[in-house]
């Protein structure tokens, strides 16, 4: 039997997808139509022999748990959310809540950051671990980066004909590899020790050290990429296994447009329906429309296009490369071009909402997004997507260029290259 681990992290993490993630908590974003951790969700379920999937994290149990009642039906596996009273880092909720996780007496478990996305084929990953034997303790699932970019991600140096990972640096100051982790492994369940271990050790620290009011220079925290993969590296018992299958971080609203995009090239290629099914007006490309939506059928849509519940599209509208968020509404005869429209919000007619499109450059073998910062080093807004925040309404024949825009404003003029607060 196996499970699932997939870290949700809480409202105190994910503050780069703001404001997007200010309504709701940034793994029930959706993408492709589905919020972000049903696609890891899925990918659980479609191992055979995996029981139950476990999410982990701090949001208040009322904002994750109808969501798991809705997967554990969906899917036929059992889906909890558990709640860690503190952030106790990407090992430590593990280790606190380690008896879930090894009750029935999982064969082996994956963990999965909550915040990357791809074309996970976890039964790969499954056939690479259980290959390695009895002392393979852990796999991490690897992938190539460019040089640079691999700075941000941890790095893995790896004996190339065992695959065993014989150094590992988490985010180094210089190069190591570019091969990186992408947060996704398998473990077996002597991992706690490990774990159990660090713990151990850690509130020994704890204890003997000289307690300062508000500068504690302990903390509960566990990191398993610093306190549990780095030592384990050249033990013989952590391996990588490297995919070249799609996959990408998503920090960000520009990487949500990015996984947006493949997904829906993922369900075109598995045969999951996409809106040609209903051809509720002319759709080019990938384009994925909730069955509750309505779209005028002069309306032109894709590719690379979302629409979610009871969001309406008018006549002659054009939308490429965006995603349309519940219950917005885009009147007659607009345009919108990489943006995202957040929940609510209305454009009014004859308008333009258009932003720049920041996806790996092209040119450069294995380059991933780059999670640009809102402001460049003198001062200016980098190029981004638009991002109009829930219940914006954009008055008609406004241009909204290169803009976020915060929950509730009305914009009655045009903008450009702001973020209105
Ligand atoms: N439950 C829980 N509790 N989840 C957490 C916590 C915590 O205290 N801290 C982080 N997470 C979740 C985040 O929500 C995210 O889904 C994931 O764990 C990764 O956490 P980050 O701290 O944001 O790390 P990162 O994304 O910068 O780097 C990690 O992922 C990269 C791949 O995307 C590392 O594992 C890197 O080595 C890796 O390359």
């Amino acid at each position: 039997m196996l499970k699932a681990v997939i870290l949700i992290g809480s409202h105190q993490k994910g503050t780069r997808f703001r404001p997007l993630s200010l309504q709701v908590p940034k793994p029930l974003f959706p993408v492709a139509g589905r919020p972000v951790i049903q696609h890891h969700i899925e990918a659980c379920a479609a191992v055979p022999g995996l029981r139950e999937v476990l999410l982990l994290g701090g949001y208040p149990a009322e904002e994750l748990a109808p969501f798991a009642a809705e997967m554990a039906q969906r899917y036929d596996v059992g889906v909890r959310y558990l709640h860690e009273f503190a952030a106790l880092g990407t090992a430590g909720g593990l280790y606190q809540f380690r008896d879930q996780i090894r009750a029935g007496g999982p064969d082996a478990f994956f963990v999965l950051n909550g915040d990357v996305c791809g074309d996970f084929r976890l039964d790969e990953l499954l056939s690479f671990h259980r290959a390695r034997g009895e002392r393979a303790l852990m796999t991490v699932m690897a992938t190539e980066a460019t040089r640079e970019q691999a700075l941000n991600f941890g790095c893995i140096a790896e004996d190339a004909n065992t695959h065993a990972v014989l150094h590992y640096v988490e985010k180094p100051e210089t190069f190591v590899s570019t091969l990186i982790n992408t947060g996704i492994y398998i473990c077996g369940s002597d991992v706690f020790q490990q774990i159990g271990e660090v713990f151990d050790r850690k509130q020994q620290e704890l204890y003997s050290c000289d307690y300062v009011e508000g500068d504690s220079p302990c903390s509960e925290s566990i990191s398993l990429e610093e306190d549990i993969l780095a030592p384990l590296a050249g033990t013989g018992r952590l391996f990588c296994y490297q995919t070249a299958r799609w996959w990408s971080q998503i920090k960000t609203a520009n990487a949500a447009l990015y996984s947006n995009r493949h997904y829906l090239k993922l369900y075109r290629q598995k045969g999951l329906p996409l809106a040609e099914d209903g051809k509720p007006c002319k759709i080019i490309g990938d384009v994925w429309i909730d069955p509750t939506a309505t779209i005028h059928p002069t309306a032109v849509l894709g590719p690379n296009v979302s629409v979610g519940r009871n969001a309406e599209v008018g006549a002659g509208v054009r939308v490429r490369e965006a995603i349309i968020l519940g219950a917005a509404r885009v009147r007659d005869h607009s345009l919108v071009l990489h943006a995202v429209l957040g929940w609510d919000c209305v454009v009014g007619a004859w308008s333009r909402i258009e932003g720049t499109p920041c996806d790996p450059d092209p040119n450069k073998p294995f380059a991933k997004m780059d999670n640009v910062p809102l402001f460049s080093g003198n001062g200016k807004l980098n190029p981004s997507i638009t991002i109009l925040g829930g219940k914006v309404t954009v008055s008609a024949e406004k241009v909204v260029l290169n803009c976020i825009i915060m929950p509730d404003k009305e914009l009655a003029r045009s903008y450009k290259n702001e973020i209105l607060l």
